[in-house]
């Protein structure tokens, strides 16, 4: 039978994840498909991929969210720090929209997990502004305030002691550098209290595929803001582009 519950893309650098969400629940409507994300990860060769993966969901027909790892303003990509330079200057929900004849809206994937985290993880309940915050291969950053998102915020990109933070304090700079938990954690104290200082936020969550470890640094932070593990895991970013998709995108 038909279905028009949205349908999530999380397009990461190893790989593109889609499925159909039921916004009730937060869930995953249907089994997740998983595509490995080829080499040459330009806009339009991902785009073929979207193609192939919406084309295994033929009983979903509802909108399309897509996380991308850059700034996204009104469907148009700005950035793209770890990700083919191409897609910078592209109009993705266009290109996308065209491609697969769905109406599809591209947001930022800290920005997704955001939402998702405010909808039904971690944050869910909370008033307040709430930073949500994903320590990966690069920092992703989702500011949200009582439910409602500001999007971009590209905190991952603050300047900390001349330095891009998160090319000291990402995930990826504790595991190229060999950090112990101790180190990794004093550089994690800098970076929240700089958030801290600029924000005063009510709550940070912290997501990225390390939040499954987070008992192991989140203890060692110094810092006087309540801090906590994201619940969504590797779903965030599905669900936070389906939600977005199914309110119609910016
Ligand atoms: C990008 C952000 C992205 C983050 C996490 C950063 O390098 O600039 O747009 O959200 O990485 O993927």
């Amino acid at each position: 039978m038909a279905s028009a519950q949205p349908f999530g893309i999380d397009f990461g650098g190893t790989g593109i994840k889609g499925a159909p969400v039921d916004l009730e629940t937060g869930d995953f409507a249907a089994d997740r498909e998983r595509i490995r994300t080829p080499e040459k990860s330009t806009p339009e060769a991902i785009a073929e991929i979207f193609v192939d993966l919406l084309g295994k969901f033929p009983d979903c027909t509802g909108a399309v969210g897509v996380t991308v790892p850059g700034v996204v303003r009104h469907g148009v990509v700005h950035s793209a720090a770890n990700i083919d330079k191409g897609w910078i200057g592209t109009d993705a929900d266009k290109l996308f929209t065209e491609a697969t004849g769905r109406d599809v809206h591209v947001v930022n994937d800290a920005d997704a997990a955001g939402l998702a985290e405010v909808r039904y993880g971690a944050a869910k309940g909370r008033s307040g502004l709430v930073i949500v915050t994903t320590l990966g291969t690069g920092i992703g950053s989702a500011l949200v305030h009582n439910g409602v998102l500001v999007p971009s915020s590209e905190l991952g990109h603050l300047e900390i002691d001349g330095h891009d933070a998160e090319s000291r304090a990402a995930n990826s700079a504790r595991t190229r550098e060999d950090l112990s938990w101790e180190h990794w954690a004093k550089r994690l104290t800098k970076y929240y209290r700089t958030l801290e200082m600029l924000f005063s936020p009510d709550l940070f969550v912290v997501g990225g595929g390390v939040s499954k470890e987070s008992d192991q640094f989140l203890p060692l932070l110094d810092i006087s803001t309540e801090i906590i593990p994201a619940q969504l895991r590797n779903r965030a970013g599905v669900v936070g582009a389906a939600l977005y998709a199914s309110e119609g995108g910016s």
